[in-house]
């Protein structure tokens, strides 16, 4: 059965889509079954994996408020990686689903429907803490927040932290803090390395994931390309942090 985790940060750009396709990526690469989630309507890990978000014909709105069922709507590409896709839809999804019963476990259904297929599903988030953002922590069993190494980024981890123990309290008790994922880290500067020192000051309790994300320009390159980071022509500091961080999470479940 699936071990879920969403990958959130109410702060943009923070390398939480490039994460999830990254990590999904190296997860199938050592033999997981995969399933990524797109919950962002901007569609960008679905644009990521190869598909063009505004020309699907069924994407998580139909699983959010048609009743489509998850199998249905995943897709699949050339990587080993399984979607379900989102698209600009999504955003009219959350307006929709404001006064609709059980509104915050709609994605709790749909991971419900298709876990025992996977070992792993992993739900990109949106940089909002809205309703899109509580339904996939309802629906996790662990949250991995992706840090970027500045100094906001760190700022903004405690209003993430605070909506986490909420949803603890009131829809998900055995939600827990995977760690916390450093990315965009540039070696040269010192700032980058104070951010470090300063996310272990900030949060003793929260585990520190030690593979460390280098920034790369290779990352939106590859991007735009829309193949996996392990596709970069030269090899990439920053991949080799995903493929140690799949490891690990393959380790311990
Ligand atoms: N390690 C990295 N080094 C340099 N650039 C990176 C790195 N990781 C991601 N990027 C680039 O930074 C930009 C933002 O990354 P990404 O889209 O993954 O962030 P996000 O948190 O999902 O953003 P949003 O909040 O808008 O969903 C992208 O152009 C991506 O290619
Ligand atoms: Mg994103």
């Amino acid at each position: 059965m699936a071990e879920v985790f969403v990958l959130a940060n109410q702060k943009g750009g923070v390398g939480k889509t490039t994460s999830t396709y990254n990590l999904g990526v190296a997860l199938a690469d050592i033999g997981q079954k995969v399933l990524l989630v797109d919950m962002d309507p901007q569609g960008g890990l679905t644009f990521c994996a190869g598909f063009e978000p505004e020309d699907l014909e069924k994407t998580i709105y139909h699983c959010l408020l048609r009743n489509t069922p998850a199998q249905e709507v995943v897709v699949s590409n050339a990587f080993g990686i399984h979607l379900i896709p989102a698209n600009i839809d999504l955003s009219i999804a959350e307006f929709q689903l404001i006064n609709a019963p059980a509104r915050e476990r709609r994605v709790t259904k749909i991971v419900n429907e298709v876990r025992d297929e996977y070992d792993f599903i992993l739900i990109d988030s949106q940089p909002s803490l809205g309703l899109l953002t509580l339904n996939a922590l309802a629906a996790a069993d662990q949250v991995i927040i992706p840090v970027s190494c500045e100094y906001l980024s760190v700022r903004g981890t405690t209003a993430l932290l605070k909506l986490i123990a909420k949803v603890r309290g009131q829809l998900n008790s055995k939600l827990v803090v995977a760690g916390l994922l450093p990315t965009m880290f540039d070696s040269r500067t010192l700032h980058g390395r104070r951010i470090l020192k300063l996310l272990e000051e900030e949060f003793p309790d929260l585990h520190l994931y030690p593979h460390i994300v280098a920034r790369s320009i290779r990352f939106a390159e590859t991007a735009a390309d829309r193949v996996p980071i392990f596709e970069a022509k030269i090899q990439v500091p920053g991949a080799l942090a995903y493929r140690e961080l799949a490891r690990e999470l393959v380790k311990s479940k």
